[in-house]
């Protein structure tokens, strides 16, 4: 069995990649280490590059369209890691998850329509709604045991008139899985107030060893025929840029009404390399995203023990999905412009602002990406360490 390596440093500088090229035009410096933008700084797969060059073997890039093999392994991958059974009538090719988030607000809701989030949440969940003329209603988390948690009084008061909830299923900043407990009261609230549901796995097949992730829409009938769901292999094996992920929709006039809306946008053609890289991703992945899940394990516990030791004043919310840890520094007492500052021109790291997540609340909190190099991770660190001692 092949062994794969995640610890060799690869320098993506020079890729026009966003996560490291991107700092030099927004901080002025090249000494800058990026653990913000999720994706991961390993290598992705060979088995999808080796597909992707294959393709290229053939000289004719013309317009393409979804192989049988892409269905397949699309289709086989769902039932068999999240029990979602779908066929290729009830999938749709998306290119992007937050594209596909607008796509259903500005078909199924109006201007002015509010949508339910709870924060601290991915940004564009916050942005996209607002950019599509929507109202952004916020329902905050609370910390219980160190993992985040639904606040069911507020939600259930924030849901009252709203149109739809974005979920983010495992929970981005943190990688929180919600629990079937969790996921049956959000059903029966949006159910009985006929709020649409949107659900955005993207990093479910990151759950980490120990963990399980439960798709929404295999809850209740009532849940799958109210909801959306969002899958991609992007964050899993890495290949983001490709721009390939999935849509699912349960209920068959909400297919028909989406769906439709989707085609008449021309979104559906896709583009050669999402297709040929998400078919060998999702056929032979299995094993290579079990070796980075272990990996990554790994990485979340010498996290774990760090702060623990160096960083004892820091509230931190671990992922049980996902390379995505919460990091609130409130104890410290550094206003959160002297710390922003400090993250950047002391450590030369840089980490997502918590108040892109939800506002003022979460000024002392930062987003770090631990999908890269454990010797990375804990160069990183030290130097957070040193620039708050
Ligand atoms: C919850 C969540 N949804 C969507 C995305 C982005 O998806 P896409 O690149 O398919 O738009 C991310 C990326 O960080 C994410 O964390």
């Amino acid at each position: 069995m092949k062994q794969y390596d995640f610890d060799t440093p690869i320098d993506r500088r020079g890729t026009d990649c966003f996560k490291w090229d991107a700092l030099q035009g927004m901080y002025g410096r090249d000494d800058l280490t990026p653990m913000w933008v999720a994706d991961m700084d390993w290598r992705s797969p060979d088995f999808v590059i080796d597909a992707l060059k294959q393709r290229l073997d053939h000289p004719v890039l013309g317009y393409t369209m979804p192989s049988e093999g892409y269905w397949q392994a699309a289709t086989s991958w769902l039932a068999k890691h999240y029990n979602v059974h779908t066929t290729k009538e009830s999938l749709h090719f998306i290119p992007g998850i937050v594209a596909g988030i607008s796509y259903a607000l500005l078909c199924l809701t109006q201007p002015g329509d509010k949508v339910l989030v709870t924060t601290p949440v991915y940004p564009p969940f916050l942005n996209v709604p607002k950019g599509c003329g929507r109202d952004v209603v916020c329902s905050p988390l609370k910390i219980e045991n160190g993992r985040f948690e639904i606040d069911f009084d507020d939600f259930e008061r924030k849901a009252d008139g709203c149109k739809v909830f974005i979920m983010s299923n495992p929970h981005n900043p943190a990688g929180t899985l919600w629990g079937k407990e969790t996921l049956s009261r959000i059903a029966e609230i949006c159910e009985r107030k006929c709020i649409l549901v949107i659900s955005d796995e993207i990093h479910a097949d990151l759950t980490l060893p120990g963990g399980k992730h439960v798709s929404y829409s295999t809850m209740s009938d009532a849940a799958a025929c109210h909801s959306i769901t969002f899958m991609a292999p992007s964050k899993t094996f890495n290949i983001a840029g490709l721009g390939s992920s999935v849509c699912y929709i349960g209920d068959e006039a909400l297919r028909k009404r989406f769906f439709g809306w989707l085609d008449a946008l021309g979104v559906a053609g896709g583009n050669i390399f999402a297709f040929v890289a998400a078919e060998a991703a999702f056929a032979q992945g299995a094993e290579w995203q079990r070796q980075m899940l272990d990996y990554l394990h790994e990485n979340v516990h010498t996290l774990h023990t760090f702060l623990k030791e160096r960083l004892p004043m820091v509230r931190v919310v671990l992922p049980e999905a996902s390379y995505l840890a919460w990091l609130d520094f409130s104890a410290y007492g550094i206003p959160h412009k002297e710390l922003a500052d400090r993250l950047v021109n002391k450590a030369r790291v840089v980490l997502n602002d918590g108040t892109t997540f939800g506002g003022d609340d979460y000024e002392c909190c930062f987003r770090l990406n631990i999908g890269c190099p454990r010797s990375q991770m804990l160069d990183v660190l030290g130097r957070i360490a040193d620039c708050l001692s």
